[in-house]
């Protein structure tokens, strides 16, 4: 498997997390920034980046490479925002759509108390598959103790190395 992990981040959970699982499969890391930032502090941080998950937004993207030709696998990382993912993901599928629906795809989103089953089912929605080849929420992995997330860790990524 040569996977990529594509991720967006306010605040760093998916971030770490993708680091890890790229330390564990050797995945490369793709991180997405949108042209305007999304406000990380006050009482904008939920209002706004809330509505524009709830809206379906797709944000203009800083320039990013995605060479998918080196990938069978594609792992897609978000926080939970709204019960959704967030608005960047968005457009990278928009962006990439033809692509995406020839690899294996698989996904994960950081939240930090409800609506991670719903994101992933958006996901899967926009991404118009069934199922993923492996899925996991993880909640505020920041703020836990490293082998506390650990273990899903593992498992997904075992999820993903033996198919
Ligand atoms: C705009 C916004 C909306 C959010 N909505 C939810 C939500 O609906 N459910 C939830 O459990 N967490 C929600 N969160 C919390 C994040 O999903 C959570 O803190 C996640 O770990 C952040 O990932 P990050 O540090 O990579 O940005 C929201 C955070 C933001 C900024």
């Amino acid at each position: 498997m040569k996977a990529l992990i594509v991720y967006y981040s306010m605040s760093g959970n998916v971030k770490q997390t993708a680091e890890a699982i790229a330390a564990e499969t050797g995945a490369d890391l793709l991180a997405l920034y949108p042209v305007k930032a999304y406000p990380d502090k006050g009482a904008k941080k939920y209002l706004w980046g809330g509505k524009c998950a709830l809206m379906g937004d797709k944000p203009r993207l800083q320039p990013y490479i995605f060479s998918a030709d080196r990938y069978d696998t594609v792992i897609l990382g978000s926080p939970v925002w709204a019960s959704s993912f967030t608005p960047p993901l968005r457009t990278f599928i928009e962006e990439n759509r033809a692509t995406l629906a020839g690899k294996r795809l698989a996904a994960f989103v950081c939240y930090m108390g409800s609506g991670d089953q719903k994101a992933l089912k958006k996901l899967k929605k926009a991404l118009n598959v069934e199922r993923l080849a492996a899925e996991m929420v993880l909640n505020e992995p920041i703020a836990k103790p490293k082998e506390e997330n650990a273990a899903p860790i593992a498992a997904f990524c075992r999820e993903l190395t033996a198919q």
